[in-house]
């Protein structure tokens, strides 16, 4: 078998193995034998076009923000009792964003967001839909870890949603992908419920968004993995990736 041969073998694995974490049960065969498409929905999938230069400019200021990010004490508290900030990773010319709500205690250590359990399984849903954690970008509204894991409180949110504005308009993500309710409904101004966004197309200045279930909820409701999976096929035929 040829190196070549070998590695498509390995993605194709690899991507069955996060298939199979994302909750997904049946695939047709005709589309796990055929690796190659796997490989070219990850070109697809990546990075967006723009001049050598952009990317640089934008890693930079997001640099500069970060920093700004991590001299922060507007909320007393959580600037208090956090270890460090949460900023956000990934491709500073991501197509996809992904905001989830606030690091949690693994995320406080670590200094990445969603690392822990929870985080995980977005990597595997990430992987599933033949992408790569270093294709995306993954960020959270809150950049500090509210104790205990509770929800963000509303002044904690108007505190740091400007940080959120910021990276978002250094990135121009082509799609955004809300993980919960804290998410969805911060980034949209809203209250209607998850259940009730997830599933179609929502606009933030301009961007299509796509709300869906936070990860942590499907640890605790693995049946709800149908629903994110459905979100994730439609997210990804946006992106030019059809999904099984
Ligand atoms: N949950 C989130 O919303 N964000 C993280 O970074 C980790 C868990």
């Amino acid at each position: 078998m040829s190196e070549s041969d070998r590695r498509l073998r390995r993605a194709a694995a690899q991507r069955l193995e996060s298939l199979s974490a994302a909750g997904v049960r049946q695939i047709s065969k005709r589309r796990v034998a055929r690796p190659d498409v796997v490989e070219a929905a990850m070109e697809i999938g990546a990075t967006r076009a723009t001049d050598n230069s952009g990317g640089t400019v934008v890693a930079k200021s997001l640099a500069v923000l970060q920093q700004e990010v991590a001299a922060c004490t507007r909320c007393e508290l959580l600037s208090q009792q956090r270890t460090q900030t949460v900023f956000g990773v990934g491709n500073p010319q991501a197509r996809l964003c992904f905001l989830g709500e606030a690091p949690g205690a693994d995320e406080d250590r670590q200094g990445e967001p969603f690392v822990g359990r929870a985080g995980q399984l977005l990597t595997k849903i990430i992987e599933a839909c033949t992408l790569k954690r270093e294709d995306v970008y993954i960020l959270n509204v809150l950049k500090c870890r509210p104790p205990g894991n509770r929800n963000p409180l509303p002044d904690e949110v108007h505190n740091c949603r400007g940080y959120l504005n910021r990276q978002l308009e250094l990135i121009k993500p082509e799609f955004i992908c809300c993980l919960g309710s804290v998410a969805a409904q911060t980034l949209l101004e809203t209250d209607t419920t998850i259940g009730r966004l997830r599933g179609k197309f929502h606009d933030y200045r301009g961007i299509p968004v796509m709300c869906t279930y936070h990860p942590a909820y499907l640890l605790r409701n693995p049946s709800a993995k149908r629903d994110v999976w459905d979100d994730m096929k439609r997210l990804m035929r946006e992106l030019g990736i059809e999904l099984e």
